[in-house]
């Protein structure tokens, strides 16, 4: 009997998964919720704040509801939202709605995309919430600017996966049609440069496809640092698992990139996660052939004067002192001393960028959470909070 029922219940899964149409799976692969529906809230009744220069705008009812949703959008009307960022009544949509990104997707996407929030979202009448912009419309003029500079490059369904860099002992060179794949679900749909890649003062992201080194080199986003995708050195098999779980046998993910795995990549179909790692992948030479999980093991455990003259040293001195201007000292530094040293570790993890004002470019510290082990890192914690003169706060 319970093999019965458990034959069933496969049954059923397989049956669900099957029958997600072709839009739906691609509202997944773009996150469409993960803006438009607020926690606890009705599937993409409108959701997420945007805290903006000129006030919070918020992500609005998308349901096919004809007064609170987009109900009475064509196809045409819903294209040019969702590509080119103009509401229906013409209006410039604000750019936390990753339309540069999307802006890549190909009609039949679009189409399938379209079908889904006509016939199968379930209408809601949820009000918007009024923009905190009184003068929203005189306000909103410069995103006209910001579109005509930055989103008509993209067409859809165009992408640049850049020079594949295969390195000379590969073995396997990458399959050019999975590549592109990959290379149209991360810079496309998936949209993974809107918190991956670094922002200029006019918020648009540095760079939109594979073809430029700063795209997904790494960025701040909301107090989280969205580590580079270009050198990372994992095999394709944990790099999946890490978009299909969140953690993998080496890894594990945390903060605003939990929601995207749970809303999103979680959902993708194993060509899919294929693609996107072996695009991915493939931006770093060292990874075109798997590298076997013996390759993960490192160092042996090293003393901190030795890690931190390793790693640390080139910007931060010998000395600690850092360079005026440009790299912080570490003598006598609040982040060091504390009692307790959780923002240095969390420093040492994730990196650190300056911000970047009119008057400076930004820097940048690496990331070292997968470079040393936890006794190292212990040891080169310890190492600098107690040299230079250093002493931790009782
Ligand atoms: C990262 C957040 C984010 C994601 C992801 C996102 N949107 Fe948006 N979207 C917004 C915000 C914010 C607005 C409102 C912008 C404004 O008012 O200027 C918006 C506006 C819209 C509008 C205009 C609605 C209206 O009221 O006229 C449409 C249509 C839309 N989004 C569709 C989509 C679709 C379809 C997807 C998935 C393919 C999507 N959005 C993904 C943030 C997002
Ligand atoms: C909402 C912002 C956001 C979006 C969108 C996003 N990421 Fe992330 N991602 C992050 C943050 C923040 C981290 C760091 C957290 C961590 O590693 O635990 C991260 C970490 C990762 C890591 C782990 C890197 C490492 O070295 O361990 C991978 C892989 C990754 N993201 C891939 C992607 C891909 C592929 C996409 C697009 C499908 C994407 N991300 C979209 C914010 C985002
Ligand atoms: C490539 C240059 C570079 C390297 C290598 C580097 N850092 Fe940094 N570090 C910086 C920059 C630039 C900042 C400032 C970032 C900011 O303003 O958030 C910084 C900030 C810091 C801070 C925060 C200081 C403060 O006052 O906010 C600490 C602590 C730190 N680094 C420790 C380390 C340690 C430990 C290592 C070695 C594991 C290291 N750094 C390696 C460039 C570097």
């Amino acid at each position: 009997m319970k093999q019965i029922v458990m034959a069933m219940g496969c049954l059923l899964f397989t049956g669900n998964a099957a029958a997600q149409s072709a839009g739906e799976y691609m509202a997944k692969v773009s996150d469409c919720a993960a803006c438009h529906t607020a926690v606890g809230g009705q599937p993409m009744a409108g959701g997420k704040k945007f805290s903006t220069p000129v006030g919070d705008i918020y992500a609005t009812n998308i349901t096919p509801d004809k007064t609170s949703g987009i109900g009475d959008y064509t196809r045409q009307d819903f294209e040019k939202a969702v590509r080119q960022g103009i509401a229906k009544d013409g209006h410039p949509l604000y750019p936390a709605m990753p339309y540069p990104s999307y802006a890549k997707m190909t009609d039949k996407d679009i189409d399938d995309l379209y079908d889904y929030f006509m016939k199968e979202v379930p209408a809601s009448n949820v009000k918007n919430p009024r923009n905190e912009i009184p003068w929203l419309l005189s306000a909103r003029w410069p995103l006209h600017i910001w579109n005509w500079l930055f989103v008509d490059e993209a067409k859809a369904g165009e992408v640049k996966t850049g020079e594949v860099k295969t390195g000379e002992t590969s073995a396997k060179k990458p399959d050019a049609t999975l590549l592109a794949r990959g290379a149209y679900l991360v810079e496309g749909p998936g949209h993974c440069g809107a918190c991956h890649t670094p922002r200029g003062v006019t918020m648009q992201e540095k760079a939109y496809d594979g073809s430029s080194d700063l795209f997904l080199s790494g960025a701040m986003i909301d107090g989280w640092y969205a580590p580079s995708l270009r050198n990372l050195s994992m095999p394709p098999e944990e790099l999946k698992d890490l978009l299909r779980m969140g953690r993998s046998q080496h890894g594990a993910i945390s903060g605003p990139m939990s929601e995207v795995i749970t809303q999103s990549t979680q959902y993708l179909t194993d060509g899919d996660l294929e693609a996107i790692s072996s695009y991915l992948l493939s931006f770093n030479p060292k990874n075109v052939t798997p590298v076997s999980s013996d390759g993960a093991v490192r160092y042996s455990p090293t003393d901190g004067k030795t890690l931190y003259s390793m790693y640390c040293s080139t910007c931060h001195g010998d000395d600690g002192k850092g360079k005026d201007f440009t790299v912080p000292s570490l003598v006598n530094n609040s982040i060091i001393t504390a009692k307790d040293p959780a923002s240095l570790i969390s420093i040492i993890n994730q990196g650190a960028e300056t911000p970047q004002t009119q008057g400076n470019i930004s820097w940048k510290m690496p990331a070292y959470k997968d470079v040393m082990s936890k006794e190292e890192k212990d040891n080169l914690v310890n190492y600098v909070r107690g040299t230079w003169g250093n002493k931790t706060d009782k």
